[in-house]
């Protein structure tokens, strides 16, 4: 199944570039930079992985990305992550950023922009891997920094697929950024936003209501509404499910408790994620494993679903019928 689940073409849908940051980078980052990490070695940033929810998380992701300073860093991380991501047979990969952590520490847009566009044609070039990018805005800042945001990323808006909405879930709801969703949308920018990983069943139909997205991020905690659920189903609402994560970030307890098999049972459209695999414990290969491990799904359920991230990718017609 292992050499099955490799060779089978992947496409990622749901991953925070500044998430794929191994600590063995994270350290070489450091000392060019010179840049003091709060960590001895190595082994003890991977033992400091130890989440309890989403924020404990958020908080060493944040500090994580501290080494991240000049257009080479993040050319180096992205080129770091697609080689990995290729290796195991990742074909297509749709990258969220997190401009604003970035500008708060003084890394300017462009500076972000120029390591990203930098990596993304040499993946295309060197490993026949395309690539697109979500610009997301922090929800536990305020909504008119990330109106902000949008609005100095004018140079880039061609470059973006998508805007997203990540970070603190709770006490952030999609209404919180009506204003930069109606602003993106006019500028005839696809949107996705995180919801119903920590937070309600009631933000993902604000989302969809509200911000107009084309995707939801997690979403898992749509099974608390069945109605909800049958309005998924029924619009053909993909969500972009990361099992790693949700178990690291304790969205549930174990892999075996789950609820994707209920999700697939109920007859929504899924995709299967890595989110941050250098903090998760795992990249695309490990999260498919995971599910056919846990659930024992067959080649069949790993076809359709991996076929799913492939009809909901931001894709051209042509690459999307050369990946199917
Ligand atoms: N959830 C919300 N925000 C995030 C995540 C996540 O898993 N990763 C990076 N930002
Ligand atoms: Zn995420």
């Amino acid at each position: 199944m292992r050499e099955f689940l490799k060779r089978l073409p992947k496409a990622e849908l749901h991953l925070h570039i500044e998430g794929t940051l191994e600590p063995e980078l994270m350290f070489a980052l450091a000392e060019r930079n010179r840049i003091q990490l709060p960590y001895a070695s190595v082994e003890r940033v991977r033992e400091a992985y130890d989440f309890t929810d989403l924020q404990s998380f958020l908080d060493l992701y944040y500090r994580g990305m501290s080494v991240l300073r000049t257009a080479e860093d993040f050319h180096d991380l992205a080129m770091d992550y697609f080689r990995r991501a290729s290796a195991e047979g990742v074909v297509h990969v749709e990258m969220h950023f997190d401009p604003q952590a970035h500008l708060v520490r003084g890394i300017p847009l462009p500076v972000v922009m120029e390591g990203l566009s930098l990596a993304r044609r040499v993946a295309e070039r060197e490993l026949g891997l395309s690539t697109a990018l979500i610009m997301a805005f922090l929800r536990d800042r305020p909504a008119e920094e990330a109106m902000q945001m949008l609005e100095r990323a004018a140079p880039y808006w061609e470059m973006l697929d998508a805007v997203g909405l990540d970070s603190a879930e709770r006490g952030n709801p999609p209404a919180k950024f009506v204003e930069v969703f109606e602003r993106a949308r006019a500028l005839g920018i696809p949107r996705v936003a995180h919801a119903g990983e920590e937070g309600p069943p009631e933000y993902i139909r604000e989302a969809l209501d509200r911000l107009d997205v084309c995707r939801i991020d997690h979403g898992v905690r749509c099974l608390e509404d069945p109605a909800l659920v049958a309005r998924l189903r029924d619009q053909g609402t993909v969500l972009t499910v990361c099992p790693l994560s949700n178990v690291r970030l304790r969205v549930v307890e174990r892999i075996e408790d789950h609820p994707l098999p209920r999700l697939l049972e109920a007859g929504l459209r899924l995709t299967i994620n890595s989110d941050d695999p250098a903090y998760f414990g795992g990249g695309m290969l490990d999260n498919y494993l995971a599910c056919h491990r846990a659930f024992g799904w067959s080649r069949e359920v790993f076809i359709e679903l991996a076929g799913t991230a492939i009809e909901a990718a931001f894709l051209g017609d042509e690459r999307r019928r050369a990946l199917h």
